[in-house]
């Protein structure tokens, strides 16, 4: 009875053991444990201390291969944690690099501390006083960037005081760490978050917050109190999220309907729980390449050894980063590059995009154009690259074709026809002048250059 027994645990831990290791890549990840240093010191920020930490992650709080694992000497016993996440949301991919990799995830844990919100839009969570038993505990605050930027996760995670047995009780995560949008289009910023159905917070409803900060400068986008279903007064306009997700899917996703460039910048996805809240930073670009225009358009015929200025305008792009230049391309198809030209300052339109032009004094003394060709203004952007071209013809020099030259060999026969004409027909009149005038002699003077010598 007792081996049967015996053979049947055995069984089911392999069988157990099997299952954790194929399907979940829970990864153990080096972590930096900071926290503010005992003693307030001067300044804004407290200064913190840093220590290694390690933190192994499971879906099942009844796996124990996290616990097997031999802890490394150099990391304080205390700051080893095991952290049970039944959502699975730090077992991403991204935060299992590659065995050898030297890109590491980012992670940082720091002691939480849980409280009330005054803020308008969080205070009604904590209307009615519920257990602060359940408070009463280690709460820890989890920060996380995967590889490749392709995810922001941040976790409050509970243990019973005095154990190291924590749980994820909530995540707020983003997959769009930076977004870029076109101007005029709607931007998506991700933002999502998962709360242990099991915990006591869980039914007491949530808020949902987001900022905005650029350059020191912040204000709020955008609140919502999902236990009163409230939208705080300060919304931004054309911000919005999308509330049926948001209460089924936990999907707290801002929604930019008309992305403009001052929407550049960094926004701060918040939820909020009773007495707890996570955050994550999520950034967001307008990027919109150039429209280019060639003046004077089109360009007026060009004379060998004249100088010519044409301009190139580059309107409507953001952000300022924009490399303008020419090209030539010649009547054998091959193109080259010309000088840059001279470039103007920017200028800034009501809308906030930028505006800069180029100026290239075609010298066609010292560049060899041959017949003309295609001249070409090229912007470099991070939106992409656009090109604008216009036609150069250069007259008064031509390689003459064949047919011109028939044309020609015709040209000078007829000419020489007439020439031949013409002198015979003077010739033949002189003399019959020179006859008629023969016996005065004041009407030689006259005609000096005449080969008619009067005797
Ligand atoms: C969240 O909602 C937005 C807007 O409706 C949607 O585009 C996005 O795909 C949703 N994300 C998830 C993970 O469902």
């Amino acid at each position: 009875m007792t081996s049967i027994s015996t053979i049947y645990k055995l069984s089911l831990v392999a069988v157990t053991c099997f299952i954790q290791a194929c399907s979940s890549s829970c990864p153990v990840l080096d972590c930096w444990f900071v926290q503010e240093k005992a003693g307030r010191g001067g300044g804004l920020t407290p200064p913190t201390t840093q220590e290694k930490s390690l933190l192994y992650i499971r879906t099942d709080a009844n796996s124990h291969n996290a616990a097997n694992h031999q802890a490394p000497s150099d990391i304080n016993p205390d700051r080893i944690f095991f952290i049970t996440d039944p959502a699975a949301t730090l077992c991403h991919h991204s935060l299992s690099p590659p065995k050898g990799s030297i890109k590491k995830p980012q992670c940082e844990i720091s002691p939480f501390l849980q409280q009330p919100s005054t803020l308008q839009w969080v205070a009604p969570l904590t209307d009615s006083a519920f257990s602060p038993i359940y408070l009463q505990a280690d709460w820890f605050s989890v920060a996380l960037q995967g590889l490749n930027k392709e995810r922001v996760i941040s976790s409050i995670v509970r243990a019973p005081t005095g154990t190291k047995e924590s749980n994820v009780i909530l995540s707020v995560t983003s997959k769009t760490i930076s977004v870029q949008a076109r101007l005029g289009k709607p931007a998506l910023l991700d933002c999502g978050f998962w709360v242990d159905p099991s915990s006591p917070l869980s039914g007491s409803g949530f808020a949902v917050e987001w900022r905005y900060q650029f350059r020191g400068k912040g204000r709020l986008v955008l609140a919502y109190d999902g236990k009163t279903d409230r939208v705080a007064d300060a919304q931004e306009e054309g911000a919005t999220l999308d509330f049926e997700s948001l209460h089924k899917k936990r999907n707290a996703s801002l929604i930019l309907q008309e992305a403009k460039v001052q929407h550049s910048g960094t926004y701060i996805c918040t939820v909020y729980l009773p007495y707890l809240l996570a955050q994550v930073v999520v950034e967001l670009e307008i990027v919109e390449p150039p429209s280019l225009s060639i003046h004077p358009s089109p360009l007026p015929l060009i004379v060998p050894g004249q100088t010519l200025t044409v301009q190139c305008e580059a309107s409507g792009f953001a952000p300022l980063s924009l490399e303008l230049s020419w090209e030539f391309t010649g009547a054998d198809g091959k193109s080259r590059p010309l000088e840059t030209g001279s470039i103007t300052g920017h200028r800034q339109a009501w809308d906030g995009t930028y505006s800069q032009s180029t100026r290239l004094e075609l010298d066609t003394s010292k560049l060899d154009l041959g017949r003309g060709g295609e001249l070409t203004c090229v912007a470099v952007h991070p939106g992409g690259t656009r090109r604008a071209s216009t036609t150069v013809s250069v007259i008064g020099f031509s390689t003459p074709s064949i047919e011109d030259s028939m044309a020609m060999v015709g040209v000078a026969l007829v000419l020489y026809g007439l020439i031949k004409f013409v002198s015979w027909t003077f010739t033949s009149s002189d003399y019959s002048r020179n006859d008629a005038l023969s016996s005065t002699k004041t009407e030689v003077t006259v005609w000096p250059n005449s080969k008619i010598k009067l005797a």
